[in-house]
């Protein structure tokens, strides 16, 4: 496959978009040993140290409807959890696709798209996994709600291995996907979530509603089904806080 490497760069999903309008092929991977801009979700900053994790991208052309995206979220985001059991760290998975330990965050996925009504010109998945990165150096204002896998684990972790560990949970969960639909990709998400079952606050992306409820399951098209005293909330997008 394609891997593009970057010393540094201000974001791995700005070099990806730029590659896939180019027309880039379907499995190309951009990563970057720093990030200067690291995005994260809703125009939030995302903490991207030099040589201190996982900073990448990957190109992906899925035949299915823009709404549909979001799966391929999904699938990155039980990749990483796969990968992390393989060098025996249990990963939990909030809503959409935070990966979290003791609920601290470890990985955040940022997934943009270029589309028409009809069909999907690209997607690129962008995967920050926090590798090696002691408590101390995260800043101050995430310090308690971030960690690593080198903190979950007591000692640091391969960078390369991990990532290939990834790519090849990638590439097999792509392949289910194709095989078998998005079924199998939401059995073995909801092996790690932590959200499901759980009293949530949500706050709406689009319209800045928020609300409370029962977190019950997942859709076919991976949106959040939340059981509140008015009936049954779909979210597709959004914040979801689990309450205390
Ligand atoms: C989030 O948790 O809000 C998503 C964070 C996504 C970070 C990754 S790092 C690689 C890629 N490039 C970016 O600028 N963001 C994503």
């Amino acid at each position: 496959r394609d891997i593009v490497f970057l010393e540094e760069i201000d974001s791995t999903n700005n070099v990806a978009k730029q590659l896939a309008a180019q027309g880039a092929a379907e499995g190309t991977v951009v990563v970057a040993e720093e990030q200067g801009k690291g995005r994260g979700r809703l125009e939030r900053p995302y903490f991207c140290p030099k040589g201190k994790g996982i900073w990448f991208s990957v190109i992906l052309r899925p035949q299915f409807l823009p709404r549909e995206a979001p799966k391929c979220t999904f699938l990155a985001a039980v990749a990483v959890a796969m990968a992390m059991e393989r060098f025996g760290l249990r990963a939990e998975i909030k809503w959409p696709n935070d990966i979290l330990h003791e609920g601290r965050k470890l990985t955040g996925i940022l997934t943009e798209m270029s589309a028409e009504l009809d069909g999907i010109n690209y997607i690129v998945i962008g995967t920050g996994i926090n590798v090696n990165i002691a408590a101390e150096e995260f800043p101050e204002d995430i310090r308690d709600k971030a960690t690593s896998l080198s903190q979950m684990k007591g000692e640091p972790l391969p960078r390369i291995a991990v990532f290939q560990a990834v790519l090849e949970a990638m590439d097999e969960l792509w392949a289910l996907l194709e095989r078998e639909g998005f079924a199998p990709i939401v059995e073995r998400w909801r092996k790690y979530a932590v959200t499901l079952g759980q009293e949530v606050h949500v706050i709406g992306a689009a319209k800045k509603e928020t609300f409370d409820g029962r977190a019950v399951d997942i859709d076919e098209e991976g949106a959040l089904l939340v059981e509140t005293e008015e009936g049954m909330r779909r979210v597709l997008a959004g914040d979801v806080s689990i309450r205390p």
